[in-house]
């Protein structure tokens, strides 16, 4: 008669098993070869899938503008105190709308979802408020939010875009993959300008390029493109591209749901 473990497993088994877990080569080797198994399970079908986000109607890169503005977003820190990313809880979406989709930060290099919230979060705030309420938010936080703690932003109103070369900072972004078009990398300069009013570009070749852009002065000066007009652009176009209450995109997130 053979002596039975309690979980029932003969005892030579253990026996070996208490071989490997004595040795410490031969239990390092074990274990480095199931690392090795399980990591090719992982990452090996990553090579042949194009994309692990699924396509949502309406994601389209940012204009210059914008992008000028996220620039400004993050050298000013605003990352510090506001996440980017609604998250699937019924207390989120009440407060914020919608929660975030993966493909809405599919473009963002580096992505802004952020764990730290001083402040609410803003993947949504676009066109939640009027640009003029914007400027005097960032102006001076306290005189529209009485109890804000946010620190005021005025100097932005007071200089004067940096504008670079958009047409590089495209041309970066289209090489990590952000489908940025010809048209698009020629035309930066131009379309910078065209979307805050500025200049003499043509405004329907750009909103056919960035379907709704917001072509205005946003920063109530228009005979000044000011830090200001950037960031406000870039606020008020976030979370807006994807009309998540449309059909299509609500079979989108629906199919999301189910996975
Ligand atoms: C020290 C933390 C802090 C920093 C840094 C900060 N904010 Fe805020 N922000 C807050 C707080 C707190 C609130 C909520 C009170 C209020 O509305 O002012 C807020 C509110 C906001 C709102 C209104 C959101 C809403 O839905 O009502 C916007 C827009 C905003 N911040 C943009 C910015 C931008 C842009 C920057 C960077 C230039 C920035 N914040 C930097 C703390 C911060």
């Amino acid at each position: 008669m053979t002596t039975q473990n309690i979980d029932g497993a003969a005892p030579d088994r253990w026996a070996r098993h208490k071989k490997l877990e004595k040795n410490v080569a031969l239990l390092g080797l074990f274990a480095f070869g199931a690392v090795i198994v399980g990591g090719i399970v992982e990452i090996a079908p990553l090579f042949w899938i194009d994309n692990t986000i699924e396509k949502v109607d309406g994601m389209r890169p940012y204009t210059p503008l914008e992008q000028a503005g996220r620039d400004i977003y993050v050298r000013e820190g605003c990352y510090v105190c506001h996440s980017q990313m609604i998250r699937p809880f019924r207390d989120e979406v009440e407060r914020y709308g919608h929660y975030s989709l993966a493909a809405e930060s599919m473009y963002d290099h580096p992505f802004q979802w952020g764990s730290k919230r001083t402040g609410p979060d803003l993947a949504r705030v676009g066109l939640k408020y009027s640009d003029s309420w914007h400027v005097q938010h960032l102006t001076d936080p306290r005189s529209v939010v009485g109890e804000s703690i946010m620190p005021p932003y005025a100097f932005l109103a007071d200089r004067d875009l940096d504008q670079g070369d958009m047409s590089a900072e495209l041309t970066t972004l289209n090489r990590v993959g952000v489908p940025y078009s010809k048209a698009d990398i020629t035309k930066a300069n131009q379309d910078l300008l065209t979307q805050a009013g500025a200049g003499d570009g043509d405004a329907a070749d750009l909103q056919k390029r960035y379907p709704k852009a917001q072509v205005r002065d946003f920063d109530g000066h228009p005979d000044r493109l000011t830090e200001m007009d950037a960031l406000v652009a870039y606020l008020q176009v976030l979370g807006t591209m994807v009309d998540v209450n449309a059909p299509a995109a609500q079979e989108q997130l629906s199919q999301e749901k189910g996975r």
